[in-house]
């Protein structure tokens, strides 16, 4: 294996930038291949069959540009599928949900935590039995918080409609006194102010992102893996690919990346 070779990243759409933000702040030297699904989101709301399916089509992808390492930048395609895509493949996987839950874990100091995500990965249960396994006396309240990723999609990062339906949501976690909250979508860290305003300061916000790209770091050393050599010829250091979309990915990666995104390429992933 080349260890000079790029890692691969997905997520249904522009939530796994919050990811791939904090790989090329840790591992400036790692070149990423980015995948969002942007034609077939949300993940959140399918069923396990259809976002393994597609997470399969989309790592037959990200295998055709000979990545070393793959990181599921979703919790919906990381609770629903990792378990199974790693017994197939033989480059290291990883996902965000273990991360994250160590990071609450470690974090809470009343032992009561909260965890926000899609439907999906909020009905599979995965966030409570991790942390449960890691400290079983954890008390865990979550909330499935569908409209969040639309919202983020549509860039209404900062708004009174997203303050509104935020505040909504998060009502059933105040009144339980949680002391941490799980961001457990990676679209959600780009609405951390709005989140952290309405929770109050007493409450610590996790985002699993900067857990997942210090796992991937410890990874890739251990199997001998990190980068050596940050140049990258004529290709570009980071590579973005989409299904549907290009332009508008294009913008809002720009947005939150810290260097400009000079092109977005679609492709067909169901050929895949
Ligand atoms: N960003 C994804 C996650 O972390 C999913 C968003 C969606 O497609 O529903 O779960």
């Amino acid at each position: 294996m080349d260890r000079n070779a790029p890692v691969g990243v997905f997520d249904s759409g522009v939530g796994g930038l919050t990811v791939a933000r904090e790989i090329m702040r840790q591992m400036p030297d790692e070149k990423i291949i980015y995948f969002g699904d942007t034609a077939r989101l949300p993940y959140g709301s399918k069923s396990q069959d259809t976002v393994l399916r597609y997470s399969r089509q989309i790592i037959r992808f990200l295998l055709t540009k000979e990545v070393k390492a793959i990181v599921i930048a979703c919790n919906t395609a990381s609770a629903y599928a990792l378990e199974t895509v790693e017994r197939e493949l033989d480059i290291p996987i990883i996902g965000v949900i273990r991360a994250g839950a160590r990071t609450a874990v470690n974090s809470t100091r009343n032992g009561k935590i909260g965890v926000i995500g899609t439907e999906g990965t909020i009905s599979s249960g995965i966030y409570t039995d991790v942390m449960q396994q890691m400290r079983p006396d954890i008390d865990v309240t979550v909330k499935s918080c569908p409209l969040f990723v639309p919202l983020v999609e549509e860039g209404l990062l900062h708004d009174s409609v997203t303050d509104e339906i935020a505040s909504r949501y998060l009502s059933v976690l105040k009144g339980r006194f949680i002391d941490t909250l799980v961001l457990g979508c990676t679209h959600y860290p780009l609405l951390r102010s709005t989140l952290g305003r309405i929770m109050g300061d007493d409450v610590t916000l996790v985002n699993p992102a900067y857990e997942t790209a210090l796992e991937l770091k410890a990874l890739l050393s251990g199997k001998n893996l990190t980068c050596d050599n940050g140049k990258t010829g004529n290709e570009e250091k980071y590579q973005f690919y989409v299904s549907d979309l290009a332009e508008k990915f294009t913008a809002f990666a720009t947005s939150i990346l810290p260097n400009e995104v000079k092109e977005t390429r679609k492709i067909h992933v169901e050929e895949y």
